[in-house]
């Protein structure tokens, strides 16, 4: 088949950027590595990416593709090529380009160490005897172990966009896959770190980590789960733990979100005052409702069942969390006496089990 590609070359010497464009025979089979082989091999040596696998598995070859973050290698171009598309193909986003597409990983790493990748048990010494873990309980954190640490969510990310220090969709999926371990027993320590500035709280919600992410990792439902951890565990007093927990309240008392409210209730009272000229402009412009008597909805007693069915299914941290694909469905299973989770329904993580000697 023949394949058109438009390259965004980076020259670091010269300090230069051009986008070039190549044309080539290729086989139909052909990924978009392939086809950066073909240019390589045939047409211009000096191009510059990275490969290893060629199978999605080592992470490497991260780029954009018309703008959006890929993985070369699992990439078919048969149907880019047949429909005449000439494809724009560039480094990714949200780190510094050191060649063609090839970027400096040393900030992705930065973060990923800065969530403490490894698992805390809570011994130094080697225990004789083996932790087992039941299927179920791995199953807990099957999507957030299935990170290639390719980059391709940070690339995306609007929220690092903004701020280059927030930990960042890759590193708080990492985070959460120890979070949710139940051997790990640094759980609270984890939660209260990831709560920081830069942290669990500073993500937008704009999900486009979610969308890009090359192996289902579901990042955005890992915060998601993380933030619901923290305020399990008390740890709310980030701003946007407090925005979190006063949705859930205004929800349920009155149906309705109470803006006039939000910002007290979330920056504060003394924070508040700051704002109140701008909170008047709002109010003369018929923008927010006036605080005073609250708007209640006509069938807010649908929101109050619904939150009272919640409370009675017991559902919080990330048990409650029912936005992702299949967040919830995972934390619910038996085990295999045909009972409930031994631990308790929807618990996350507690203790291994112990037998009649007290042995895990
Ligand atoms: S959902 Fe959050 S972490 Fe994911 S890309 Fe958007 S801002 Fe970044
Ligand atoms: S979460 Fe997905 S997109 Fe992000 S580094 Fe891991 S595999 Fe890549
Ligand atoms: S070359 Fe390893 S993931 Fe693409």
């Amino acid at each position: 088949m023949q394949v058109a590609l438009k390259i965004w070359r980076y020259d670091p010497i010269a300090g230069e950027r051009a986008l070039r464009e190549y044309e080539f025979d290729a086989p139909e089979w052909a990924t978009l590595l392939d086809c950066l082989d073909i240019v390589k091999d045939r047409i211009d040596g000096t191009l510059a990416y990275r490969k290893s696998c060629r199978m999605m598995i080592c992470g490497s070859c991260g780029m954009r593709m018309n703008g959006a973050a890929v993985l070369a290698c699992k990439t078919r171009m048969y149907d880019i090529a047949q429909a005449g598309e000439v494809p724009v193909i560039s480094a990714m986003g949200n780190l510094p380009i050191v060649k063609d597409l090839v970027v400096d990983m040393e900030p992705f790493w930065g973060k990923i160490r800065a969530v403490t990748p490894w698992l805390e048990p809570g011994y130094t010494e080697p225990v004789e005897k083996e932790r087992v873990v039941s299927q179920e309980r791995m199953d807990v954190i099957h999507k957030e172990s299935l990170c290639i640490m390719c980059g391709c969510c940070v690339s995306e990310c609007n929220s690092m966009e903004a701020d280059p220090d927030f930990l960042g969709p890759a590193a708080l999926a990492k985070g959460m896959r120890f979070v949710g371990d139940a051997r790990d027993e640094a759980t609270v320590e984890r939660l209260q770190e990831y709560s920081n500035p830069h942290g669990i709280w500073d993500c937008t919600r704009c999900y486009f980590c979610q969308e890009r992410c090359p192996k289902g990792v579901d990042p955005r439902d890992a915060i998601a789960k993380l933030g619901a951890e923290a305020v399990r565990h008390g740890i709310d007093s980030d701003m946007g733990a407090k925005h979190a927990k006063w949705f859930v309240t205004s929800s349920k008392t009155t149906g309705w979100l109470r803006e006039t409210e939000l910002v007290p209730k979330t920056q504060g009272i003394a924070a508040s005052i700051k704002e109140v000229k701008f909170a008047m402009g709002l109010l003369t412009h018929g923008k927010v409702p006036p605080p005073v008597p609250p708007h209640v909805a006509k069938d807010v007693g649908e929101a109050r069942a619904l939150y009272d069915l919640v409370k009675t299914q017991e559902r919080a941290g990330a048990a409650g969390i029912v936005q992702g694909e299949k967040a919830l469905s995972r934390l619910e299973f038996e085990d295999d006496g045909g009972e409930r989770d031994p631990y308790g329904e929807g618990s996350f993580p507690k203790p291994l089990p112990v037998d009649k000697d007290g042995n895990e």
